[in-house]
């Protein structure tokens, strides 16, 4: 199994952040060093760092490194640059809210020293930084341990994209689910949707479950209904990247399909995502924003052209499941179902 972290902070404030370039695997497992805030957000906009829990730390450690160069400069210029580094690493991409919630949380955790010394503040902000890390860390293994009982032995699973260690600090959150299962001793048959266009399930799930000797098989996202068909699968189990009061989760394009595939094969269908995935300040999936991404990752998918010039693409990067179809959302503190707006605000208090 690898052991090399998704990603980690080296150093002291005047540190910088190492990560996993995750567009070179499966083929190169190779790090990257930010050291400015302009190489974290583009390694957030490419996907080198991606999955909502994993850009949140990313986003954290990516302020520490903002706010470097003002440290000695007194209060004003260090908030006016927390500000602008901030806003930029908001900017990165806008579906998974677990990035917002991140960046406000460094924010916040700055505001409650203001008038304090700024080398004082500089330090509580790599300190949260940690935190964010080290807390995403624990609730992925909560998630992992709720998500394995819903499982049986000798089972069939599905997922799309990748919500494991890659897409976390470590271990995950839907690939947890299997994790867990497996380490209490349940023997799990995974197959992995591809997720085109950028083949996260492929490069990343089939990788990270075969690191850690699961029993996987890959398929292309249009084989799930006939695999589902043939009975080979007895749960679903996917990430999100943002979910709101009522339940509707958005995740990787393709999830919503998946979603629908289930409830037509009675198959339950079943998010795993901490409580920092959920955004109890939108009523439902209409108002979570659907990243639109670069029409060349559906024609000029790695490096070969696959489609006539000048062809009209559509490429949303995220779809919404509603929350009828959501057999229970595995969080850090419980399984909630059913999936609504009561069970929802009753276990996230
Ligand atoms: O575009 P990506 O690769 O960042 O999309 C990732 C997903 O959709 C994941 O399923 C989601 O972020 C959950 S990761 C634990």
């Amino acid at each position: 199994m690898s052991t090399v972290p998704t990603l980690h902070w080296i150093g002291d404030i005047q540190g910088h952040l190492r990560l996993i370039d995750q567009t070179r695997l499966p083929v190169e497992l190779i790090e990257i060093d930010c050291r400015d805030v302009e190489t974290v957000w583009e390694a957030i906009k490419t996907l080198r760092v991606r999955g909502a829990p994993a850009i949140g730390v990313a986003a954290a450690y990516g302020v520490c490194i903002g706010v470097q160069s003002v440290i000695a400069s007194g209060e004003t210029p260090f908030f006016e640059q927390l500000r602008k580094t901030a806003d930029r690493l908001a900017s990165s991409r806008p579906t998974a809210v677990n990035l917002f919630w991140a960046i406000e949380r460094m924010k916040q955790a700055a505001e409650r020293l203001r008038g304090r010394p700024t080398p004082e503040i500089a330090a509580t902000l790599l300190a949260e930084a940690r935190a964010i890390h080290e807390e995403d860390r624990q609730m992925c293994r909560a998630i992992g341990r709720h998500g394995a009982e819903l499982l049986r032995d000798g089972q069939g699973v599905l997922t799309h994209c990748n919500a494991g260690g890659l897409a976390t600090s470590d271990y995950g959150t839907a690939l947890a689910v299997f994790f867990a299962a497996a380490e209490s001793g349940k023997t799990l048959h995974v197959y992995a949707d591809e997720t085109r266009p950028l083949l996260q399930g492929a490069r990343l799930t089939a990788w990270e479950l075969q690191q850690r000797g699961i029993d996987v098989t890959l398929i292309c996202d249009n084989m799930a209904a006939q695999v589902m068909r043939e009975g080979r699968v007895q749960a679903v189990v996917t990430g999100a990247d943002r979910i709101a009061a009522n339940g509707d989760s958005a995740n990787k394009i393709g999830t919503y399909g998946v979603a629908v595939l289930a409830a037509a094969h009675k198959i339950p269908f079943y998010i795993a995502a901490p409580s920092s995935t959920f955004d109890l300040s939108i009523q439902s999936g209409r108002e979570i924003p659907i990243e639109q991404r670069d029409p060349r990752e559906v024609t000029h998918g790695f490096g070969r052209q696959t489609a006539p010039d000048g062809v009209a693409v559509y490429n949303p990067a995220f779809d919404v499941t509603p929350a009828e179809l959501i057999a229970g959302i595995i969080c850090e503190r419980g399984v909630i179902r059913p999936v609504n707006r009561e069970a929802i605000a009753a276990m996230l208090g």
